[in-house]
């Protein structure tokens, strides 16, 4: 579970949203809406520590993020949590298997095969991801995702390059993720994405809705 207390974020003199306050229960999905600029990705990007919010706290399971130092940082970023960024973030130059190892926790063995075929990429393993289309390599992201089982998942607009179809997929192995116990948070301005999450937060207008 995470849970957002207070949390204020500025850019020098413009603040992006003033005592911030939002819950995620583990086994649900909330979707955080809101104009372009409002500030969605900031929020995810506080809240997966790679930011620093100027004010609050954010809790996971009692911990308060905003006070590890780097160690506990860096062991909640290996062992906790999740990432489906914009720009999928994945390493260019290595094939999907290797992209895929670098998710692998110590001691699990995932089934790189089960998993590429639930994303639609069965028998791709050698393939250099810098060939794959901007869709295919979304789904690398989400199937690292799955070799990685997080219990915090935070996607970034996970269906922007995506059809219909893949994105009721990437849709659906989170709700998957979430149902096993994870808390996802997902920004996006897909109304489909929105209307299958369990709770809804608007960025801009702070509450949810
Ligand atoms: N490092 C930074 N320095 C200054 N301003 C920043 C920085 N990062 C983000 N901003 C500003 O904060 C605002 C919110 O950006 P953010 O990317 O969080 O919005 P968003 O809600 O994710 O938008 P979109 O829906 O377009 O993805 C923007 O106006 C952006 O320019
Ligand atoms: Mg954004």
């Amino acid at each position: 579970m995470i849970t957002v207390k207070n949390l204020t974020k500025s850019f020098g003199t413009r603040t992006l949203w003033r005592n911030l306050n939002l819950t995620v229960p583990a086994g649900r999905m909330l979707a955080l809406v809101g104009a372009s600029g409002s500030g969605k990705t900031t929020l995810l990007n506080c809240i997966g520590l790679l930011e620093r919010p100027s004010s609050g706290h954010i809790l996971f399971d009692n911990t308060d993020l905003t006070r590890l130092g780097p160690g506990g940082r860096r062991r909640f970023r290996r062992d906790k949590l999740g990432y489906l960024f914009q720009d999928y973030a994945l390493i260019d130059n290595a094939t999907v298997k290797a992209n895929l190892d670098v998710a692998r926790r110590r001691g699990t063995r995932p089934d790189y095969a089960r998993i590429l075929e639930r994303v639609g990429l069965a028998g791709r393993e050698n393939e250099k991801v810098h060939y794959l289309s901007g869709g295919e390599q979304q789904r690398v992201a989400l199937a690292r995702l799955m070799v990685k089982q997080p219990t915090l998942v935070l996607a970034d607009e996970p269906t922007g390059a995506l059809d219909s179809a893949n994105s009721a997929m990437v849709v659906n192995v989170l709700r998957e993720m979430s149902e096993q116990g994870c808390a996802v948070v997902i920004a996006t301005h897909n109304d489909g994405v929105r209307d299958a999450c369990d709770l809804v937060f608007d960025v801009h207008e702070q509450r949810e809705l």
